[in-house]
């Protein structure tokens, strides 16, 4: 096909629209991470927020503004699921059995005198659910002291965006996962998890087994099915229609899927969430379900997770290198359709970008809460698990990788030589 007439299946196809825009359900943090009475600091769009249980276990999420003085609540405690600010110690919780269950009251400031007035006191809130070991936010850029303000306009079930609404039987699966800080724009790295051709290129050294690599790169047939919820791409092999190499669908605003086959027989599920933390900050988080290997014993001893980790690990430090001179300078802003020539590969990627840039328009939620130059940077540090500019986690796993591999070969060699004397 001509360049001339990929360009234009690009634009015939690129009116269909997404029902939902970059308001709506993001997965913010996995189960596991959100323990008990452990403040967890993040951001979206620049606005500060916490996540906590509270002391029913349920997973919350608030501003981080003490509604007394507005404080941050960064230094201050939480105990038995009640959340108090380092400021002047406000203690607040939201009781079940209370008038106001929704809300997150003040039970007590300073002294007893204020303690009826302390009521008034509510922290913001956003709608929070967990599911399938995801804790599940519904970010509208505007929280609510009582969360049934904010009206949720479809479920995480009806936009197909959980694993299981969308098909697949989790049961069946074991996963890895991994949380990467990068500093770069958020709508690069979804792009970039859309990009299907780079995967060959750039991470042909780092992924395992040789089905995958530069010398393998071709370009591919594929084919799009669109709903209001996703856009679907599967990608089949030029040369043999039926074989599949991989499918990716894309739930706005910020989670993609990749497997082979369908949802009820892919022997693996890659989820990949972003998580738009402020200007140039985004995070990923990276599920990888697998059917195969399900054994935990088996697991430890071969190190497949932290053989995984590590992979996920070099995967994200190559892709950064193009993040970083891809995302915004000041002399060049962000990039433009006019500067890029799209393949027809890149289909998925240009439909990605309508959606985007329609949203910018319609939700703006970067204008919402805006940062200056002289903004300061106190979320700058204490989210960055992995920023894969530092590369001292990447090095830290593939060290204890080497040296549990060297250990376990080592005892295997001596059980050999054990038995080889006895017999
Ligand atoms: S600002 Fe939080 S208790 Fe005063
Ligand atoms: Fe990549």
């Amino acid at each position: 096909m001509s360049q001339a007439m990929k360009q234009q299946v690009l634009s015939k196809d690129s009116d269909d629209q997404l029902s939902n825009g970059l308001y709506g359900w993001y997965a913010v943090c996995v189960s596991s991470t959100l323990v008990n009475d452990f403040l967890y600091f993040f951001s979206m769009y620049n606005e500060p927020l916490i996540l906590y249980r509270d002391k029913y276990s349920r997973a919350v999420c608030i501003k981080d503004l003490c509604t007394h003085r507005a404080a941050s609540f960064q230094g201050g405690e939480i105990k038995s699921g009640e959340i108090i600010c380092p400021y002047h110690g406000a203690k607040f919780s939201s009781d079940k059995t209370s008038k106001d269950p929704d809300r997150i009251c003040c039970n007590q400031i300073v002294d007893p005198t204020y303690n009826t007035y302390a009521r008034n006191i509510q922290l913001h809130q956003y709608p929070c659910v967990e599911k399938d070991g995801y804790i599940y936010i519904y970010y509208t850029g505007n929280p609510s002291t009582n969360v049934h303000d904010i009206p949720i306009h479809s479920t995480l079930e009806e936009l197909e965006f959980t694993p299981i609404s969308y098909g697949f039987r989790t049961s069946e699966y074991v996963y890895e996962e991994a949380l990467l800080d990068f500093r770069c724009d958020w709508s690069r790295i979804v792009e970039n998890h859309l990009d299907i051709l780079h995967i060959f290129w750039m991470h042909g050294n780092s992924l395992p087994g040789n089905v995958v690599n530069r010398k393998t790169i071709k370009s591919f047939n594929h084919k799009i099915t669109k709903t209001s919820n996703y856009i679907k791409c599967t990608y089949t092999h030029k040369d043999n229609e039926n074989t599949e190499f991989i499918t990716q669908v894309f739930v706005p605003p910020g989670r993609i899927y990749m497997y082979r086959g369908s949802p009820e027989t892919a022997r693996y599920i890659q989820v990949l969430d972003h998580i738009p933390l402020a200007n140039n900050r985004a995070r990923v988080m990276v599920r990888h379900y697998r059917k195969f290997i399900k054994n935990s014993t088996l697991c430890k001893l071969i190190l497949f997770s932290l053989r995984q980790r590590s992979i996920f690990y070099s995967i994200f430090s190559e892709d950064y290198l193009a993040l970083k001179a891809q995302t915004f300078n000041e002399q060049m802003g962000y990039m433009t359709n006019k500067n890029m020539k799209l393949l027809a590969e890149d289909k998925a990627i240009n439909w990605y970008w309508k959606w985007y840039e329609s949203c910018l328009k319609n939700d703006s939620p970067w204008d919402r809460h805006k940062l200056s130059p002289n903004t300061n940077t106190l979320y700058d540090d204490s989210p960055m698990t992995y920023p894969p500019e530092n590369l001292r986690l990447e090095r830290l796993v593939n060290y204890r990788f080497k040296i549990r591999l060297i250990l376990r070969i080592l005892i295997l060699v001596g059980l050999l030589l054990f038995v080889y004397t006895i017999l």
